[in-house]
């Protein structure tokens, strides 16, 4: 086996170009020729590649987003983009390839491996950290990062004018960013999608709090986050809420409402997956780099590289994509610790 391809498919992050910079590495050292497919599957389709070598890979390590381009396209939802990615597939000469990507890129990379049309391995992305069969993804860390380094912001300003800030992190379908960045920056409240909140209790809990002294509060809110008694529009599909209506100004709108407390919205947004990935992301991304060309070397398709205990290890694709992974129920309840219904000592 001697020629090797790569994507990196869906939202982009911090960290991915470490991967294809080991990959690169590591691939030439063994002896392959390197191809990076432009734009996630959309390449394949277009059969978009070309060759990558050590001066296009030499100092992107520090660099956020992908050099090789990203799309969400889902090839399976037309069966001609299948038939493409077969066909340029077999012509581009690749033996086995690499898709960097989480939960829809790999169960895109799941079944054309299973159909027979391409080899591949799996590398684990996502900033919300939501894969299982992996205790990391890259790309969380640094969004961890970010999202505390504005929380510690946001305290100043809220601190200064006596006010309520909401503070809204990304994560559809998982709390890890709002808990994690939560806990590191002193979150008062933290709304995740696993535990559906009432909102009439934060409302008693914050004015709780305020009877005790405290002039400010702090709460951070998942995009994904789920509330009791949801009263925004059912008619509204999940993805076009996330797009044109923030839960975010939805929970501020009625804390405001409902204490009477002056309160202000931040939408973290897209900062949390641009700009330079931290240490911790450089550092796993370059290992499962190198580890996805091992995995590739020792012919084992349909697995995914996967970081237990710090330890690099597989896991099959289809194990990995099977369930998203939830928050740590104890690490919620380090939260509640500090959470505005517990009384200060
Ligand atoms: O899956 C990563 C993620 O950043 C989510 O946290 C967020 O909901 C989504 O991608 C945003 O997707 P898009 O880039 O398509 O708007």
């Amino acid at each position: 086996m001697k020629k090797i391809g790569i994507l990196t498919g869906g939202a982009d992050c911090p960290g991915l170009n470490s991967v294809i910079r080991s990959v690169v590495r590591k691939g030439m050292m063994v002896g392959y020729v390197v191809m990076g497919i432009k734009n996630g599957w959309q390449g394949l389709i277009e059969n978009d590649l070309r060759i990558l070598d050590l001066r296009q890979t030499s100092g992107i390590l520090d660099r956020g987003g992908t050099i090789l381009g990203t799309s969400r396209i889902n090839p399976f939802q037309n069966p001609e983009h299948v038939q493409k990615i077969a066909e340029n597939f077999k012509r581009s000469g690749i033996d086995a390839m690499i898709a960097v990507g989480g939960e829809e890129t790999l169960k895109v990379a799941l079944g054309l491996h299973e159909q027979g049309f391409i080899k591949v391995v799996g590398v684990p992305k996502s900033i919300d950290n939501a894969l299982s069969g992996t205790d990391y993804a890259f790309g969380f860390d640094t969004a961890v990062n970010i999202a505390t380094q504005c929380i510690d912001r946001l305290h100043t300003t809220a601190e200064s004018h006596h006010r309520i800030i909401v503070i809204e992190v990304m994560g559809r379908y998982t709390g890890w960013i709002a808990l994690e960045a939560g806990i590191a920056g002193g979150a008062d409240i933290i709304l995740i999608p696993e535990i559906p909140t009432d909102l009439e209790q934060v409302c008693k809990d914050i004015e709780a709090r305020h009877s005790r002294g405290k002039t400010f509060t702090i709460i951070v809110v998942s995009e994904g986050a789920t509330l009791k008694n949801d009263l925004r529009k059912n008619n509204e599909s999940s993805a076009e809420r996330r797009r044109f209506s923030s839960i975010g100004e939805f929970v501020a709108k009625t804390i405001e409402e409902k204490t009477g407390y002056e309160t202000r919205v931040s939408v973290l947004g897209y900062i949390q997956r641009g700009g330079a990935p931290t240490a911790f992301d450089r550092v796993i991304g370059t290992r499962f780099g190198i580890k996805a060309v091992e995995l590739i070397k020792e012919k084992k398709f349909g697995q995914m590289v996967s970081l237990r205990k710090n330890h690099l290890t597989s896991v099959g694709i289809e194990e990995a994509v099977k369930q998203r992974k939830a928050v740590d129920p104890e690490l919620y309840e380090v939260a509640k610790v500090f959470f505005a219904n517990v009384e200060d000592m």
